[in-house]
């Protein structure tokens, strides 16, 4: 079994980020500048969001964190939108995901300038990803790609499962590895909460990547020998041994399917911090794009 250490990954990436900015700081260009839109309350998002404002920092980036509270009307929200949308100070923003209840989450995506959409979920961006055309690729499935490619795993021909298909992370990822690109060319298979033959579907993969949030989910019985797995899934479960009383774990019972994989992403430590350092990757490339 070979650890796919995304953790280390993402910390190449951000330090090939912070060197970007120290030129262009020396070259009296712009510091790059990420917003985030956090509306509500829920808890993780919160944390995600620190953690996107932590990482500015740490690559020399101006962050500004607009909050809202849950209540916020749909129109309110859209004219902050559009606020953001005319600072020029800022180069990219994301509107943090799930919003409220009540809160048409395509309409508000679709006001985000696509030339700040950092996230790449506005349609015009959506669309081009979807069409191979260069554009800020979701950083989810970015950073899968990024692994992916880094750890010289060949996707072509491969029978490439997705199991989940959300506009963050199964739909996208599931049509970048089917493109005729570098890092593409897999035959793609999309499993959802409709499909009834997942262990088989599973069991025949030569790559899995699991992004349905059920903790340890896929188990040693449910694949092949020699699978690659991506985790995407992150999930609290009870552990009295911790003393925060619960610890985090993906879709995958790492200790059960250990003996039978190939590469595999942990959680913590695979995927999740890949985001972030695509997220801020992309709001570099925003920010040049203005020079
Ligand atoms: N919620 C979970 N993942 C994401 C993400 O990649 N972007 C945003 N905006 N919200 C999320």
């Amino acid at each position: 079994m070979k650890i796919i250490d995304g953790k280390k990954v993402s910390i190449e990436i951000l330090d090939e980020i912070k060197s970007s900015v120290d030129i262009r700081v020396s070259n009296n260009l712009k510091v790059p500048h990420l917003a985030a839109v956090l509306v509500g309350d829920d808890g993780p998002s919160q944390t995600y969001v620190n953690s996107k404002i932590k990482a500015c920092e740490r690559v020399g980036f101006e962050s500004s964190l607009f909050k809202f509270q849950k209540s916020i009307s749909e129109v309110d929200l859209i004219n902050e939108i559009e606020k953001i949308n005319r600072n020029n100070n800022i180069d990219g923003f994301i509107v943090q995901l799930p919003l409220p209840d009540g809160i048409n989450q395509e309409n508000i995506l679709s006001k985000v300038d696509p030339s700040k959409d950092v996230d790449g979920f506005h349609p015009v961006n959506y669309g081009k990803m979807a069409l191979g055309i260069e554009t800020f690729l979701p950083a989810t499935p970015a950073g899968i790609i990024e692994l992916i490619s880094r750890c010289k795993i060949d996707l072509k021909s491969k029978k490439c499962l997705v199991i989940g298909r959300s506009q963050i992370v199964g739909r996208p990822i599931s049509i970048l590895l089917s493109q005729n690109k570098i890092f593409g060319n897999a035959t793609v298979t999309v499993a959802h909460s409709r499909t009834t033959n997942l262990k088989e579907l599973c069991i025949n993969s030569d790559i899995i990547i699991s992004a349905i949030g059920i903790p340890q989910f896929i188990k040693g019985n449910m694949i092949k020998k020699g699978v690659t797995i991506i985790d995407v899934g992150i999930s609290r479960i009870d552990d009295k041994s911790s003393s925060k009383g619960y610890k985090i774990v993906g879709d995958v019972d790492f200790e059960n399917v250990s003996s039978k994989v190939g590469f595999i992403t942990p959680v913590p430590g695979g995927v999740g911090p890949m985001t972030i350092a695509m997220l801020l990757k992309n709001t570099l490339k925003s920010c040049s794009q203005t020079d």
